[in-house]
């Protein structure tokens, strides 16, 4: 995927500059301007996704900015940075498009999840923007690809995949996917939708926590011309969108309570109303939601509908996770080994036998999402002909069990102790230098100035490949 360009202008190089570090090292692409028209050319030069942008700046204020560069860029989201006491303005610039706002002094982590959040909602935008392009043209290979890529052998899988495509054949249904991160729930949803009579018009994936507060309702029914000061076009919501389709609502527990009656409004009457019109107008979707979160326990705080959750749950499909289902743990390897194996154009590896033992002795804790990155990092750093348990790193009681020294700490001291765990390291890797930095958590080069500094002998048993490349 392509990296997020940010683009900061703040007057203190300070701050850019700190900025600029931290979020290099999460990988968006970092552009930073100290004046006005620094951040001017800079826009136009490099088209970022975001603005973090100071309200308090020399020669032109922040919210003159704002105006003029939600003006010029209407897609670009700007994240407001604001000193205490500036309330007003907040409010004003939330008013005028500003996506989100920070508050001075802040934390590296507000922005990181700030610009994530951001992140999030354009990618959900230009997803939809592509699925109204596409409109009717599901190709055949895709449809018969979606089902092929659900894999399970287990009792319970079975049964989730015999409910998904009797969802699907009735084609109005609403259905409620729950189950734990990364068990596939939207993998099940879009079974449902093109499995369906549906799945000639579009698949709505939304995710109501990504879209910032002010824009939920504009989003979900859209607007009309002038309905608010950014309004500058018409535009149609996600259910208009999502006409005669599917509309995805992901992480429906995360929606917020206000909107929940609106939606609930929509979902029973079949028609909405843009912001800033009083012409209804008709649609009809199918709602598939998802969540990984207790809707009941929700309901019960105050903080999910319960007429919201009886409309949505028609049909509840739990999948359960991947350790209550170890049957299912062997073909999945198996199925991602095959697909990375074919797109790295390698020689698939074979699968040792310990290694599955190892794996169904995992909580994963991470489902099956996490398996797919074990495999995908595995396949990158191992050149053997099998998968051994040693490529897969796993996380929590099992990770530290296989990553523990097997050495005693010496006193104290940090350049007797580096050199120990070194060595260690090495040892474990088979003087493997790469695999020794990742084990460690340094950088390769990191690796071979301390093995320089500290005199680290590198004995390697003789025949064996140099991996010092
Ligand atoms: N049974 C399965 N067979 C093959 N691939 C699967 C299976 N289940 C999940 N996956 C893959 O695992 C990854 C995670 O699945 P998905 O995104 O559908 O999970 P999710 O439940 O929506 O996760 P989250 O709660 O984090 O949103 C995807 O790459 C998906 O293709
Ligand atoms: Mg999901």
């Amino acid at each position: 995927m392509k990296e997020l360009k940010v683009l900061i202008l703040d007057d203190e190089t300070r701050i850019t500059e700190k900025l600029k570090y931290h979020l290099e090292k999460r990988h968006f692409s970092v552009f930073t301007a100290n004046t006005p028209n620094e951040g001017f050319s800079m826009l136009e030069e490099h088209e970022p996704g975001v603005m973090i942008l100071d309200v308090m700046l020399p020669g032109m204020n922040g919210l003159d900015i704002l105006r003029k560069v939600k003006g010029d860029y209407p897609n670009l989201e700007v994240i407001m940075i604001s000193g205490y006491g500036d309330m007003d303005m907040v409010i004003q610039a939330m008013r005028e498009g500003a996506s989100d706002f920070i508050r001075k002094p802040f934390q590296i982590m507000d922005i990181q999840l700030a610009i994530e959040r951001t992140e999030k909602f354009l990618k959900m935008q230009s997803r939809l923007e592509a699925a109204e392009d596409r409109e009717v043209l599901v190709s055949k290979e895709l449809e018969s690809m979606i089902e092929k890529d659900f894999v399970g052998i287990s009792p319970q899988i079975r049964q989730v995949l015999k409910m998904a495509l009797k969802a699907a054949e009735d084609g109005d249904v609403n259905v409620l996917v729950t189950g734990e991160n990364g068990t596939g729930k939207e993998i099940i949803s879009r079974i449902i939708h093109y499995g369906s009579p549906r799945k000639k018009h579009v698949f709505a994936p939304v995710n109501s926590s990504a879209i910032p507060e002010s824009l939920l309702e504009s989003e979900f029914f859209g607007h009309v011309k002038g309905a608010f000061t950014d309004a500058r076009e018409e535009k149609k919501g996600y259910f208009e969108l999502a006409n005669k389709g599917t509309l995805f609502l992901d992480e429906i527990a995360d929606m917020p309570y206000t909107l929940q009656a609106k939606l609930l409004r929509a979902i029973e009457e079949n028609r909405i109303k843009r912001v800033g019109s009083n012409k209804e107008i008709p649609v009809e979707v199918r709602i598939i939601s998802a969540t990984n979160k207790n809707i009941e326990q929700l309901i019960d705080e105050n903080k999910f509908r319960i007429d919201l959750f009886h409309r949505i749950n028609t049909i509840e499909i739990n999948i359960p996770p991947l350790r209550e289902r170890k049957e299912d743990i062997r073909p999945i390897l198996e199925h991602f080994v095959t697909g990375i194996a074919r797109k790295k154009g390698k020689k698939k590896p074979a699968i040792s036998g310990a290694l599955i033992q190892k794996l169904e002795g995992y909580h994963f804790p991470g489902n099956v999402r996490e398996l797919r990155n074990m495999v995908e990092r595995a396949m990158i750093l191992s050149e053997n002909e099998v998968l051994l348990p040693e490529d897969f790193l796993l996380r929590g009681n099992e990770a530290s069990k296989v990553c523990k020294p097997t050495v005693k700490v010496e006193g104290l001291n940090l350049e007797q102790n580096e050199r120990i765990l070194i060595e260690e390291a090495l040892k474990k890797t088979d003087m493997n230098q790469t695999r020794a930095a990742e084990l460690l958590g340094i950088s390769r080069d990191a690796m071979k100035r301390k093995i320089k500094k500290l005199g680290v002998e590198i004995v390697k048993e003789i025949g064996r490949e140099d991996d010092n490349n």
